[in-house]
């Protein structure tokens, strides 16, 4: 006998009911989709424990009568296409008459509606996909759509599903995405009975990017018609950007897209004009003629596909720039400029005035090796910024302890370097002539390190961070899904050094960690941290750690922080003091060492 069995009907409808809904945001984005479609003005999301036990959504829209009551649930049934042709130019949000019959498999529906021209509602009930009842109900105009127990008959899937917390930030991310391009539609998310968010209806794009994310100051905006699409942008200027992608955001005809093609433009488009992994703000709407692009090629319709995908970069890139350049707000780099950023200048400048220093008061000239002529004492009276160290909250008993004859060994270490000076302004790099040796550190990446160390060290020890209080506590508008993460993760906050007072639509902040110097700014700050716990990494003591060692290594670089040769060999003792410092506190090397004879096979010496 073959192997070869077609599947049973029941088998089958559940494999594809799968395709279109894999959680609790699945349903509702077809639902709000559904209620998109029906001309609804205002959509209320209804959620209780992430969606695992229920999804309601409730809308003002045309409604269904008995008749559609009845078919509404069946695979293929559509108000929306009736031929083939009829796909080439979708405007509406659904088409393929298959979610509900999707959800109603996977769970247990109840739809009531009524349509503004019937006397009376009706509501029809379906049960893993099978027709239970339809009766007449009081309903006001518009449609009800309740989704209860969603999964209870693949219970594979249902033990897949996340905490109800993650699950409810999917939901929450999906009626965002979904608002975004329909202002003119009041949308309410309310989970476990609290209103979470509600957005008035408006008629201004900008408006309901504003009032979803409070945080952003300004956009400026631009409008190109092309032949065959027109393209309207919210961008920010270049020096207003976000540690993540969160806020770079494609809709074309009012779809939210996720398209690699436009990122790339956008990166493009900003290309030398923000600092590398900083990414401008910026919200694309797009409207095409609907026969140039296909959105039948991903089941959830997250994806799209466009006739002519070079064109539209092409155009993305194009209109960004002119709207850079229109509201004046670009700033023109040199090449030289960019090269050299005037914190890697200073270092150059000051590396300089110190070996003009050293060959004032009759030191040798060459480098470092002079300094270990030097008779043992504090040096650091001599030539330590103390800022230096301060701003960087590196330890501060560095060469206090190495000058002790226990830490000579730890001196003779270093000496053994010779510097030989920073490349690309950003390297130090170090020789030892006696074991012929090179070494390389990545001054920025160790820096991280160590902070990260020094902050972890004092967590370890004393559970939190110290605290400074704010003398005028500062108030920061947030966006929900923000407040939500600082609300969870509230213990970690406090732990870090952060006194955070939840309110309603802000928080307030009433202290930061000790170690902020003035120049670290705190809202850009916890953003980001929420930021990366949204994108999805793990709120661990050690990762917000990581992520806070790199806000303030990077802020104090780009505060102009001189650096000296001393210096330099002051990171190089700290980072063979400290045990790992191969790594930075990301897993990447922070500290390279190779022989002569590396070099020597590069050469083909060897
Ligand atoms: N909230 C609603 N208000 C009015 N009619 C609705 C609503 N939800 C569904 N319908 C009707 O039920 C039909 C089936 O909905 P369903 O979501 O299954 O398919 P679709 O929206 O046509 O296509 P897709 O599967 O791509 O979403 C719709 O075509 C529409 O006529
Ligand atoms: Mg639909």
């Amino acid at each position: 006998m073959g192997k070869i069995q077609l599947l049973d009907e029941n088998v089958i409808s559940k494999i594809s009911a799968g395709e279109v809904i894999d959680g609790p945001y699945s349903v509702v984005r077809e639902l709000i989709d559904n209620s998109i479609d029906a001309k609804s003005t205002k959509i209320i999301v209804n959620i209780i424990e992430g969606g695992k036990k229920l999804i309601e959504v409730i809308d003002n829209g045309e409604g269904m009568d008995k008749e559609d009551l009845e078919k509404c649930y069946l695979r293929h049934s559509t108000s929306k296409i009736r031929t083939i042709e009829d796909l080439y130019k979708i405007t509406s949000m659904g088409f393929r008459g298959e979610a509900l019959a999707s959800i109603s498999e996977v769970s247990e529906v109840e739809i009531i509606s009524k349509p503004a021209n019937q006397e009376e509602g009706y509501k029809i009930t379906i049960n893993g996909g099978k027709f239970i009842s339809l009766t007449p109900h009081p309903s006001q105009d518009g449609t009800i759509v309740r989704v209860k127990n969603l999964f209870f008959n693949l219970p594979v899937r249902k033990n897949f599903l996340r905490s109800e917390t993650t699950e409810f930030r999917n939901i929450f991310d999906v009626v965002i995405k979904k608002s975004i391009p329909f202002p003119e539609i009041h949308f309410e998310i309310i989970h476990n009975l609290k209103k979470e968010i509600i957005l008035p209806k408006t008629n201004s794009l900008l408006e309901r990017i504003k009032n979803i994310y409070p945080e952003i100051k300004e956009l400026n905006y631009i409008r190109k018609t092309y032949d065959e699409m027109e393209i309207e942008i919210f961008f920010s200027k270049p020096s207003i950007n976000r540690p993540t992608r969160n806020l770079q955001q494609l809709f074309v005809n009012k779809r939210y897209v996720e398209s690699k093609t436009f990122l790339t433009a956008v990166s493009n488009a900003y290309s030398n004009l923000v600092p590398k992994g900083s990414y401008p703000i910026v919200f694309c709407f797009i409207t095409i003629d609907p026969s140039l692009i296909d959105v039948n090629i991903h089941p959830a319709k997250k994806e799209i596909k466009f006739k002519n995908e070079g064109k539209l970069f092409h155009y993305i890139i194009q209109s960004i720039k002119e709207g850079i350049e229109t509201t004046s707000q670009i700033i023109t780099l040199e090449e030289d400029n960019l090269k050299f950023n005037e914190f890697e200048k200073q270092i150059k400048r000051s590396i300089e005035e110190f070996l003009i220093k050293k060959r004032e008061v009759g030191e040798k000239p060459q480098h470092y090796k002079a300094f270990h002529q030097l008779p043992l004492q504090n040096p650091k009276t001599n030539y330590v910024d103390k800022t230096f160290s301060q701003k960087y909250s590196l330890p501060q008993n560095n060469y206090q302890q190495s000058n002790t004859n226990q830490n000579l060994t730890q001196l003779e270490k270093v000496n053994k370097w010779n510097f030989i000076g920073t490349i690309f302004n950003t390297y130090l790099l170090f020789e030892n002539s006696e074991e012929e040796k090179v070494l390389i550190i990545d001054q920025h990446a160790i820096h991280e390190k160590l902070i990260y160390s020094k902050l972890y060290k004092e967590i370890l020890e004393n559970k939190n961070l110290q605290k400074q209080i704010l003398l005028s506590p500062l108030h920061i508008e947030l966006s929900k899904d923000f407040q939500t993460i600082i609300k969870d993760n509230y213990t970690l906050f406090n732990q870090l050094g952060f006194e955070i007072e939840l309110n309603e639509n802000k928080i307030t902040v009433k202290a930061i960690p000790t170690f902020f110097g003035k120049d670290i700014p705190i809202e850009d700050s916890i953003i980001e941290i929420c930021e990366k716990i949204k994108e999805g990494i793990e709120p661990s003591i050690e990762n917000i750690l990581e992520i806070v060692a790199t806000i303030s290594c990077r802020k104090a670089i780009k505060g102009g922080e001189k650096i000296t040769s001393f210096e330099a060999f002051s990171l190089l003792e700290e980072s063979l003091n400290s045990k790992d410092s191969f790594a930075c506190p990301h897993g990447r090397p922070s500290m390279i060492i190779f022989d002569k004879k590396t070099l020597e096979s590069l050469f083909l010496r060897r």
